[in-house]
Parts: C-alpha cells; structure tokens; sequence
C-alpha cells in the first residue's frame, strides 16, 4: 500500500476528513441534500416548532394531539399495540422473570415485533413512521432526505438491577446525525424509565466535551455513569422524558441519552429510526419479496430505499 509511505500528519488528515461531518453531508450524501435541497419542505405549527428544539437541544418532546394532523395513526398504533401485548401476554410473562438478567444484557426490553419485523408500508407500525410530519421531520432535521432504518415496540420491564446497557449514558454509533422517534403507549413518570437526554451534546449542539467512561466487556461500548455525565452538563440542563401515553419524543441518538431504567412500573414505546442514506447500519426489519413504491409519495418511497 502507497498509503504506508506517506508522511503521519497526512495520513491522519485522511483520516480525519475521511470521518469528518463534512465529507459525509457533501460527498457521501450529496445526492439526498440535492434531492431534498430542490424540493423542502416548509414545516409549521407544532412541527416547527420541534425542529428548532431539536436543532438546539438535539431533543423534542410533544405530544400526538398537538403534532399529528390525523390523530388516527396513533390510536390506530395503540390499539395495535394493546392487541399484541394480548397475544403475547405468556411470553411477556416469561419473558419477566428473567428481566433481571445478566450484566451488561439488555434482558429488560421484550421486542413486541421480534427482532426483525418484515416491513410492510400497510403496516401501522410503518405508515406510523411514514406519515408526513415525522418523514417530514426527519427531512428537515438532516437538510436532505433519510432512510428509514428501524422500527419496533419495546416493553420495557420494572427491574432492580443496577443500570446497564443502554441505561447508561451512551452515543448511538449509525451515524453522524441520527433522528430516533419514541412514542410512549403508557403513561411514563419517573418510575418507569423515562428517556433522559443530554442536550447539546449531539453534532448540531455546543457541547463537544467528553465524559468519562468505561467499556462495557460484552460488546465493547463507550458507557457512563450520572456522576461522569454530570461533569460535561450538570444534572438540572438534563432534559427528561415524563409524560402520558401519547407523548412522542423525537431525539438525535448521536447525542448522550439514556433510558429504561424502570424500576416501580413497567414501559410501553414505539420507536423508529432515520439515517442518512449512507449510514452503514444495516436495515433491522426484514424486507418482502416484492415492494411496490406505488402507493408511496416521493419522500417515502426514497426513506424505504425504492429510489426515486
Ligand atoms: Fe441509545
């Protein structure tokens, strides 16, 4: 290799542009910004209002009522939901006894629609995520348009185990920006695990400090405790995500959060996620055989892949 020739300073400026924002925004997804840039969408209202929380803070709490324009998606989702945690009531319960689990093993969360759900856009749980002000959203958020990476219900179980796992503050690794929506279907308050965000901590913010960590021994991740955290954004910036069924916190995982420590009474919560088209993530639901863009408006159709 040529490379092994070349002087420290610049292999390391490779490497630092090779990694950098820039040639991320500008090079790996230059077609989704053009695509985007020619076509914006303006948002308004709730949505807008969002989008500047999030650009800020890179955390936005609100609720279905006051965001959603067809207020059926969500009881569409809810009752979808309740109807799954019904046929599922005896692996749930199952499932339970070992929520203490093993160190460092996320045993607390029960995925209500397996590992890897087979995305179908007749599906509640996709066209949840699809519909326009969540796509639109993620859109914006990213100044270009995303793909859709992830989606599934997490029952999260009340446990007395010490934090680990993502109950520690942690970055999500899929990419420089990451747009993940959490819809809570039961009412959260302190004792079931809200989500917890450290805000400005994400690529947009002014925070670039940071904190102390250690590696969790089972794979490998960056974790830390309240104590560390506190030390880069004290305890009372840190936004927490308290509220009712209903509410929908839209959060860029690339900042520090963490969540699901229940400890009084179990959590219910849809989630989703976009990426840039070049996040190297792969997809965590399973596609069909065949998947047909015609019933998809443009920015669907691209956030599931079918090219536009
Ligand atoms: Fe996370």
């Amino acid at each position: 290799m040529i490379t092994q020739f070349l002087p420290h300073g610049v292999k390391q400026a490779a490497r630092t542009f090779r990694d950098s924002p820039f040639k991320w925004r500008y090079i790996d997804n230059l077609s989704p910004l053009i695509k985007y840039s020619v076509k914006p969408k303006a948002l308004s209202g709730e949505a807008r209002r969002v989008l500047t929380d999030l650009n800020r803070d890179g955390i936005a709490i609100t609720t279905a009522r006051k965001l959603l324009s067809d207020f059926t998606y969500y009881q569409e989702l809810k009752t979808e939901v309740e109807r799954i945690e019904q046929k599922l009531a005896q692996e749930l319960d199952q499932a339970r006894k070992n929520a203490e689990g093993v160190a460092e093993h996320k045993t607390f969360i029960f995925n209500l629609l397996g590992d890897r759900p087979t995305l179908d856009p007749q599906d509640v749980m996709v066209r949840f995520a699809l519909q326009r002000e969540l796509l639109q959203l993620a859109n914006a958020y990213f100044g270009m348009l995303t793909h859709f990476r992830f989606y599934n219900v997490w029952h999260t179980f009340a446990t007395q185990a010490p934090a680990r796992c993502s109950q520690l503050w942690h970055r999500d690794p899929e990419d420089h920006l990451i747009l993940k929506v959490f819809v809570y279907l039961s009412d959260v308050d302190e004792g079931a695990g809200p989500f917890t965000y450290a805000p400005g901590t994400h690529l947009k913010g002014r925070i670039h400090k940071e904190p102390e960590y250690f590696r969790e021994t089972n794979h490998r991740a960056k974790r830390s405790e309240d104590e560390q955290m506190a030390a880069v954004v004290p305890p009372e910036r840190w936004i927490k995500g308290l509220g009712d069924a209903g509410t929908i916190i839209f959060a860029d995982t690339r900042g520090y959060h963490k969540g699901g420590l229940a400890r009084t009474h179990d959590r219910i919560m849809y989630n989703c996620m976009f990426t840039s088209p070049a996040s190297k993530t792969k997809e965590l639901f399973a596609r069909p055989a065949t998947l047909s863009a015609t019933i998809l408006t443009r920015e669907q159709a691209f956030a599931l892949g079918l090219g536009i």
